[in-house]
């Protein structure tokens, strides 16, 4: 029997950013996108059922966030990462994006240091420069693809530092964090009394062999870090617009619940609180088929790149459904990578570039599509290089 997975979905036209936006940001709309770091799969039957019932109540007033949705969080942590958390510590807010931004007016102000690992995910760029913070980078050393933390470097950044944003999994270079690696930031972070965000939005989508350990569950990290997390990514529905903040020191609990307030952004739409609930209370078992489906892409990845494009570095997937691909030995230039994948390969991919400096020569491929799509777009790739 065919899995579902292996089901290809037409999303165009569907207002999705991803194959809708291709014209837009790549120039042409014949390509495959690999790019927006959503799925091309459905929802579970649980979220679907979940949303179609809410539906049948015709009326979307303003919302208030019943028990249901505080218990399917805290079940969630704690069953898959044994964290506990108390139901008071949890902010709601329309994504991990918008709390960063939040987190930066509360606890920084213009001109203060905030500490990023690069390569990383665009908007730990950005948000920090447009609220005209300084963005301190520390690079991950990069050892043939294996990315880690350069420790006297980062302990040199985060003594400047107000606010250190952790992307734990790490998007793009797909590292799950060590106990020991996370402990060790964790140390550094409280002597120099810098204040952590810790995007923890890619924790369900781990491998084998990894674990994801939320930040604040170790020492006593929860009283200086703030968690993001939603469902966003494991259950693909980012379009819903539904995340929280977990905050467990009383102190920052409060300046961050003032601000959110403030804007008025405690509100929620309907759809996404009930997703949200289908999500973590309902839909493990699609998480766990889903998983297996991803290890397989990986697997695939991995021995497609050994066999038939040993020159291009595939760095170690632990965890997330993104492949950092290393072009450097083509020896092109940013533009002229991308423009080959564009307007020869035909497919949408993201540069590296856009994750910092270190990204310069590398492509992000987000293989969270149907096993033949990822066949034939590296197989487009090999094509490049006969
Ligand atoms: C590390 C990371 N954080 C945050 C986001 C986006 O989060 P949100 O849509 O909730 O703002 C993404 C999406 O790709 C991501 O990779």
């Amino acid at each position: 029997m065919q899995n579902s997975f292996d089901q290809p979905i037409d999303r165009k036209g569907s207002g999705c950013f991803k194959y809708d936006a291709l014209k837009l940001i790549y120039g042409r709309e014949d390509l495959l996108p690999l790019w927006v770091a959503d799925m091309d799969f459905a929802v579970s039957d649980e979220i679907s059922s979940a949303l179609a019932e809410r539906l049948q109540h015709p009326v979307f007033g303003y919302n208030l966030r019943l028990d249901s949705f505080y218990e399917a969080l805290q079940h969630w942590q704690q069953k898959r990462f044994n964290w506990e958390i108390i139901r008071d510590w949890v902010i709601a807010t329309p994504g991990i994006v918008p709390a960063i931004a939040l987190c930066l007016l509360c606890f920084t102000e213009p001109g203060d240091k905030v500490l990023i690992q690069t390569p990383v995910y665009t908007p730990f760029h950005t948000t920090v420069t447009d609220h005209n913070r300084q963005l301190l980078c520390s690079a991950l050393y990069n050892d043939n693809g294996v990315y880690c933390i350069d420790w006297e470097d980062f302990e040199r950044k985060i003594s400047l530092a107000k606010l250190f944003i952790l992307c734990s999994p790490h998007n793009p270079v797909g590292r799950v964090w060590s106990k020991e690696e996370l402990i060790k930031m964790g140390e550094l972070c409280r002597k120099h009394k810098v204040i952590v965000f810790s995007d923890e939005i890619h924790e369900d989508l781990i491998y084998p062999g990894f674990h994801h350990i939320p930040f604040a569950s170790l020492e006593d990290f929860a009283q200086f870090s703030i968690t993001g997390v939603s469902p966003a990514k494991s259950f693909n529905v980012a379009g819903l617009a539904t995340a929280v903040a977990i905050v467990p020191n009383s102190e920052l609990r409060d300046k961050l619940n003032a601000i959110n307030n403030r804007m008025a952004l405690y509100m929620g739409n309907s759809f996404g609180i009930t997703a949200f609930v289908a999500a973590y209370s309902q839909s493990e078992n699609m998480l766990n088929q889903l998983l297996q489906y991803l290890a397989g892409s990986r697997d695939y990845i991995r021995q497609f790149m050994q066999d038939k494009l040993p020159e291009v570095i595939l760095s170690p997937i632990e965890g997330t459904y993104l492949a950092w691909l290393d072009f450097r030995a083509w020896q092109l230039d940013d533009n002229s990578l991308q423009d080959i994948m564009v307007n020869k390969a035909r497919l949408a991919l993201e540069p590296g570039i856009k994750y910092g400096i270190e990204g310069s020569g590398f492509m992000r491929l987000n293989f969270g599509c149907p096993r033949s799509t990822l066949e034939e777009a590296l197989q487009r790739i090999k094509d490049l290089h006969r």
